[in-house]
């Protein structure tokens, strides 16, 4: 319990459970299998497998040494390692701001997400016809009432976790939803690939296929590696302050580098397949969830409605957990002696759903669709900021602070538990990763995401 408040999670286990919990979202079950059948399946899945491990999981690292060594959150935790140079304290507040940002549309997607499990359960969905999903998602979406309902109720939830505190709040949930998950995607899994046809979507998840994989295949899997475990905006610099000071820092990261991997790897493996036996268009990007899984339950009969639910309620839990570490980044920043977490969490929580609502209204044909910022609808430019610019900008900052300003010392002692974990392989290999690769190849994904 490294904080000053006192507050932390009670072993490494509950902290493996919440970083993972705060790694697997939307971006493991939605985002991941569409964008690695785009990119060519296995081809994509062996650079993506690089990235993962020798870039994402070096920041993850990088976070939690920052965390835990300093006991701060991330806009106080960079000066205190360093006060010769405050100005490293903008890099925390970066990350800061776009944990806001990326909380506001992840609220917008979970909100849609809970609308479908409840469409799911109360059997709506089993009565739309097939051709009329994708219009049945846009009048949704863009409706006024219903979505911002939805986004309510599911922050609502997540501020609920935060008031509950740390190893009570968000290390008890995690404990109790992760397993729960892994449940529901193996179930999920299974019924998938003992469909007729099955074969098809296994192929196009894994068959590499070198020629679809270009530099712009190469850019996402980078994009998506980061964005998947979190890394880059801090969140887990706030989970480095809450570990306990004899978890071995290596290995959770390993852990949870682990976790979300398969994780990502299992979903492509429930949805592709099933969409493939059902004949739907594998490539269907933000609408493959809300517009053709429905027509592939349905296809399933009576109990294609079960899968239904279990699918949305697995979506909605990922979800869940992510936007928990989101919230939590925001509420240690604001809470101090004067502002408890409790008004600190509810403050955050009004602010965020404004601009949350704001987005949902400019989705689509929404009431403030003809609302631009800079030519581009408010979701999509949130969508863009905090999905290709603000989180690799913060990750090169973090990484070359880890690398070139923090003493090589401090990092080695903080890794090693002031002597007592054996850590000799980082120094030679791993140091040379943040140093240079880990910087090196997120300079090349900025500069080129700018060009194009
Ligand atoms: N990792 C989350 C996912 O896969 C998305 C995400 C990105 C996130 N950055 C975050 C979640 C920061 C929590 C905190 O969906």
């Amino acid at each position: 319990m490294a904080t000053k408040s006192g507050e932390g999670f009670s072993s490494s286990f509950g902290a493996i459970m919440a970083a993972a919990g705060s790694a697997v979202g939307l971006g493991n079950i939605w985002r991941f299998p569409y964008i690695c059948g785009k990119y060519g399946g296995g081809a994509f899945l062996l650079v993506y497998i690089c990235f993962v491990f020798f870039i994402g999981m070096i920041l993850m690292m990088s976070e939690f040494v920052i965390g835990r060594r300093s006991g701060e959150d991330p806009m106080k935790a960079y000066p205190k390692l360093r006060p010769d140079r405050p100005g490293w304290r903008f890099v925390g507040l970066a990350g800061l701001l776009t944990c806001f940002l990326i909380l506001a549309i992840y609220l917008v997607i979970s909100g849609w997400t809970l609308n479908y499990f409840w469409e799911s359960l109360t059997g709506t969905l089993a009565e739309i016809a097939d051709s009329d999903f994708g219009t049945h998602f846009n009048a949704f979406a863009s409706s006024a009432f219903r979505p911002v309902l939805f986004i309510a109720l599911f922050l609502a939830l997540t501020t609920l976790v935060i008031i509950g505190g740390v190893e009570k709040g968000i290390e008890r949930v995690s404990k109790l939803l992760m397993p729960i998950l892994v449940v529901l995607l193996l179930v999920l899994c299974v019924r998938s690939l003992t469909l007729d046809g099955a074969s098809a979507g296994i192929a196009y998840l894994f068959q590499p296929d070198f020629s679809k994989l270009t530099g712009e295949g190469i850019l996402a899997a980078l994009g998506q590696a980061l964005f998947s475990l979190s890394v880059g905006m801090g969140v887990m610099i706030v989970y480095g302050s809450y570990l306990p000071v004899d978890d071995n820092i290596l290995k959770t990261s390993v852990w949870i580098t682990v976790c979300d991997f398969a994780i990502a790897v299992l979903s492509g493996i429930a949805i592709f397949p099933a969409v493939f036996a059902c004949g739907q268009d594998p490539t269907g990007g933000p609408g493959l969830v809300y517009q053709v899984l429905p027509v592939v339950f349905n296809s399933l009969g009576g109990i294609g409605r079960i899968f239904s639910i279990v699918f949305f309620l697995l979506l909605s839990l990922a979800a869940l957990t992510s936007a928990i570490s989101l919230l939590e980044a925001l509420t240690q920043w604001l809470s101090n002696e004067k502002n408890g977490r409790t008004k600190s969490a509810v403050l955050m929580s009004l602010l965020v759903v404004v601009l949350a609502v704001a987005a949902s209204f400019s989705f689509g044909d929404g009431i403030w669709s003809s609302f631009k910022v800079g030519g581009m609808q408010l979701f999509d430019l949130l969508d863009k900021l905090t999905g290709t610019i603000l989180p690799p900008v913060c990750a090169l900052l973090t990484v070359l602070f880890f690398g070139w300003f923090m003493k090589k010392e401090d990092i080695i002692d903080e890794l090693s538990n002031h002597g007592t974990v054996k850590v000799g392989y980082f120094k030679v290999f791993y140091y040379f990763l943040v140093r240079f690769v880990a910087p090196a190849a997120l300079l090349i994904v900025l500069i080129s995401g700018l060009i194009n």
